[in-house]
């Protein structure tokens, strides 16, 4: 009772259309589906894999949001609209993690094992966005619309685009055309013509000191 009562107050603070909790309880399929979760993963946990997956079917066809009962899913998750969510079997989410319609935490036909990727605290996975692959999503990152992400992404940065890349960390831009000196850049050539006199310099000192000592 006390994880619903923080689901709902986690739709309430997230989602600026929510008015009530008791209607966020008996409109919003983003409940349902974690509701229906939680007891699939409960029968899931217990071996009871048939059951469970009829439980998860059952809450696909009613809200549009397909979690795999084996996936395991933070407190205070919030799944904003619905529809067209798929959340795979070896998926991790943190808490408070927010996502958006037609998100698909999956994998890529290539891994075995663990093959879905795994979401930190506080992470944010934009409408549209493909998160795949068994790798970590770090605390706080946001993940742009539509976005394909293919690999690891640190804590607190933005990813976009397609394959994904990160273009933000804690709202500081990730740009290294710009933080690379192009100006003060050491000259090969003159390096080595230092070099070349130096030597010079020494072979001239030796020649010195021969003809000094009478050798030459
Ligand atoms: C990524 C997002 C979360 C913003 O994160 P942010 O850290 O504040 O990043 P910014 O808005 O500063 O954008 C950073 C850069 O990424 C670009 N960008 C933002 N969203 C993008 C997207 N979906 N695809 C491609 N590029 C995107 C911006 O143009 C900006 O580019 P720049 O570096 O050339 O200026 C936001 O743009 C987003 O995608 N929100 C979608 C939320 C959603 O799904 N809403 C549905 C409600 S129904």
């Amino acid at each position: 009772m006390t994880r619903l009562g923080e689901t709902l107050a986690a739709y309430q603070a997230r989602d600026p259309a929510a008015r009530s909790k008791l209607e966020i309880f008996l409109l919003y399929p983003g409940v349902h589906a974690i509701l229906y979760h939680r007891l699939a993963h409960f029968l899931y946990c217990h071996g009871l894999k048939f059951l469970a997956r009829l439980v998860s079917q059952w809450s696909r066809f009613w809200t549009g949001i397909e979690i795999h009962p084996g996936a395991k899913i933070g407190r205070r998750f919030v799944i904003d609209h619905g529809m067209g969510i798929v959340i795979g079997e070896t998926a991790e989410v943190g808490d408070d993690c927010l996502i958006y319609h037609g998100v698909t935490l999956g994998g890529t036909g290539k891994d075995h094992g663990k093959r879905h990727p795994t979401l930190g605290n506080n992470v944010m996975v934009s409408s549209g966005a493909k998160v795949l692959g068994p790798f970590t999503v770090g605390d706080n990152a946001r993940i742009a619309s539509n976005a394909v992400v293919l690999k690891e992404i640190p804590p607190n940065a933005t990813a976009v685009g397609v394959p994904a890349r990160v273009v933000r960390i804690a709202g500081e831009k990730v740009d290294y055309t710009t933080s690379v000196d192009q100006i003060h850049i050491t000259d090969p050539v003159q390096k080595e013509l230092q070099a070349l006199s130096s030597r010079l310099e020494f072979i001239e000192m030796l020649l010195d000191e021969q003809s000094r000592q009478g050798n030459l």
